[in-house]
């Protein structure tokens, strides 16, 4: 509905920025506008009734205009580009890796002097994992934000970031960073001022003289880390009162329900955005909300606070996508592309964590059939958004996908889960996998999984034992796991040292300040000199490294696996397969992974059905060509192998 006084008021401001209307800035003028009432709307259904909900909308305005008045013109020029591809981040040519500068190569500095390893990988787009000011110690990998703008001396300095995101948009790369929108660190200006007994910024926490409503939220909240951090209130001194930190007792959640919180992180959004950040990874948004007597995640506001900051950047910053990190169950993960009318108007991107979680159940059990169950609900991906694929990030891997997927394929949820646990822990004898369980629940037994994608392959014990065969077998295992991340649909993103095959690192021990943390194992700290052995063909960093930049070569290399379209899967033959056709145009490919630790066979019939006549079939990755065969004979697939075969006949 046109509000009248709502473009009295952006006039206003467009004035005030010597905003071109009528020339440079006609196309900004007509996003504010036409996006004006959904943002009034959204923002007072959650705010309306607060006393200061006018005055903040007021601020929300000015935030807006200015984040695109100080927008710079190339930022600009890229937003307009980007708007003329339609869904940029769609497209098969990307290819991401996550990274901890600091363990990575050191700095921010020294960052800009890898570009060319990323070149050579095929790499063109990076996460780099939280680079603002975090107190060393009580940091949770920089997830405790103590200053929003101010890069951590550890890693550089603002130049020095603004540097590498110069340079690699000179490559044609992409850059991802994080906003911690739900804590802020104990240690950060508005922690500190409320610790004093500042009111306002009490107001920004959720802060209580006694533990009586804390006792009724925590009635109904689930631990985050039970072990380490038990409860979701911490008591504070300072000031005698308790606050709400769901994750550590170091990290205050934001009070949303307060405007004025939700005004001033608008503006570090942009600030981020005006970095020139493509993706912005919106740290653990299923928590932004609370309400008592729930569980505080997934909450129905939680959703329209992220509509509200989407259609925010969507007016002043319409090059940067969002992600939204949203790990939870399988029909939630969906929520956060929007739904009703916002259907694809909520997150760009959210991680496909069933998926991921699924493949290393597969892997466990040899068995596909929880994969397939859960493949209902993935499907139901809007067109336009898209996933973050992969197999390891800096996270521990959760089990958190639906009973009856599990029961679907004929298991009993609780006894598979504890198998899947101890599969990868170690804790089962003859299990090649070398993890350890996170944050064990001791009152349910819940647990996650750590450990780096190479150690959870097996490739850990193999090396220690010397086995050429159990080295092997694992390699095989990691270029599967991955090939299927890369091929399924999406944006991948390889998690550092996976793609030289590193296996965990226990240095974090000896660090008082991680030692409690053992998601640490799994983001090691790279050794330079072991970069050379890529070049050596023999090597596990070179077998690993070759695989993942062929696989790397065949996605960019084939429009199909642009996620333009949802995929088929096929008509499971044999269950310790997975498999799906992708298509694009008259592009046609079936992509096969056996997660067997035998031969696996697929009759030729299953590339026959649903109307498919095709003779002959390419293979990617072995460079192998197939006519398919009558129907009682079969493809063979080695042991952990996957094939790309696209239909030349
Ligand atoms: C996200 C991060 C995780 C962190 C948590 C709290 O889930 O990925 O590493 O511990 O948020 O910030």
């Amino acid at each position: 509905m046109y509000q009248y006084q709502l473009h009295q008021q952006i006039s206003l401001l467009i004035l005030e920025h010597k905003i071109d209307v009528a020339g440079k800035d006609n196309l900004f003028y007509s996003r504010f506008l036409a996006n004006s009432s959904e943002i009034a709307e959204l923002y007072f259904s959650l705010y309306g009734r607060h006393p200061k909900a006018t005055e903040a909308f007021t601020a929300l305005l000015q935030t807006i205009t200015k984040a695109y008045a100080e927008r710079c013109e190339s930022l600009k020029l890229k937003d307009e580009e980007k708007e003329e591809l339609g869904n940029w981040f769609l497209t098969n040519q990307l290819a991401g890796m996550s990274l901890y500068v600091d363990r990575f190569c050191g700095d921010l500095n020294t960052l800009s002097s890898k570009l060319d390893y990323f070149k050579k990988l095929g790499v063109n787009f990076l996460h780099l994992m939280p680079l603002f000011e975090s107190p060393t110690g009580e940091s949770d990998g920089g997830y405790a934000v103590s200053n929003f703008r101010k890069v951590d001396s550890r890693f550089g300095n603002l130049e020095d970031l603004q540097a590498v995101q110069q340079n690699m948009s000179n490559e044609g790369m992409y850059l991802m960073i994080d906003i911690v929108l739900n804590h802020t660190s104990f240690r950060h200006e508005w922690a500190e001022k409320a610790k004093q007994g500042d009111k306002k910024y009490q107001d920004y926490f959720y802060m209580f003289d006694d533990r009586g409503l804390p006792n009724w939220y925590e009635e109904t909240m689930p631990e985050i880390f039970p072990e380490v951090a038990p409860g979701s209130f911490s008591y504070v001194p300072e000031c005698n009162k308790w606050v709400m930190s769901v994750f550590h007792n170091y990290q205050w959640d934001l009070n949303y329900s307060n405007p004025d919180v939700f005004v001033m992180m608008l503006d570090t959004i942009f600030f981020y955005a005006n970095l020139g950040v493509d993706v912005l990874r919106i740290d653990a948004p299923a928590f932004i909300w609370k309400k008592l007597g729930t569980s505080c995640q997934n909450l129905p506001e939680a959703h329209t606070l992220l509509r509200l900051i989407k259609q925010c950047v969507q007016v002043a910053a319409p090059g940067m996508a969002l992600l939204g990190e949203a790990i939870v169950a399988p029909k939630e993960i969906m929520k956060y592309f929007g739904t009703d009318r916002f259907f694809a108007k909520e997150c760009d991107f959210a991680y496909n964590a069933t998926q991921m979680a699924l493949q290393w159940d597969a892997l466990a059990t040899g068995d596909t059939r929880v994969m397939l169950a859960a493949q209902n609900e993935i499907l139901q991906k809007p067109y336009g958004c898209s996933w973050i694929t992969y197999t390891r990030c800096h996270d521990d891997i959760g089990l958190g996908y639906d009973d009856s997927m599990i029961a679907a394929a004929g298991f009993n949820a609780y006894e598979h889960r504890r198998f899947l646990k101890e599969y990868y822990s170690g804790a089962l004898p003859n299990s090649p996998a070398s993890g350890a369980l996170f944050s064990v629940n001791p009152k349910t037994q819940d647990a996650r999984i750590s450990g780096s994608l190479a150690s959870l392959c097996g490739l850990e014990k193999a090396l220690r034992k010397n086995d050429l065969e159990a080295i092997e077998t694992s390699i095989q295992k990691i270029s599967m796991m991955q090939a299927q991340s890369f091929f399924i649909g999406g944006l991948p993103i390889i998690f550092y040292g996976d793609e030289m095959g590193y296996t965990n690192d226990y240095s974090y021990l000896k660090d008082p300040g991680k030692s409690y943390d053992n998601r640490w194992m799994h983001r090691p700290i790279i050794d330079w000199n072991r970069e050379e052995n890529i070049d050596h063909q023999e090597t596990v960093e070179s077998k690993v490294f070759h695989a993942t930049k062929r696989m790397i070569e065949i996605r960019k290399s084939m429009m199909v696996f642009g996620d333009y379209k949802n995929l088929t899967w096929l008509t499971p033959y044999n269950i310790h397969v997975a498999g799906f056709i992708r298509s694009y145009d008259d592009q046609k490919v079936y992509c096969l992974f056996n997660y067997n630790n035998a031969a696996s066979y697929i009759t030729w019939y299953a590339f026959k059905n649903n109307g498919n006549k095709s003779n002959k079939l390419y293979d990617h990755w072995s460079g192998r060509e197939y006519t398919i065969g009558s129907d009682h004979e079969y493809l063979i697939l080695p042991p952990y192998s996957f094939c790309i075969l696209e239909v030349i006949d």
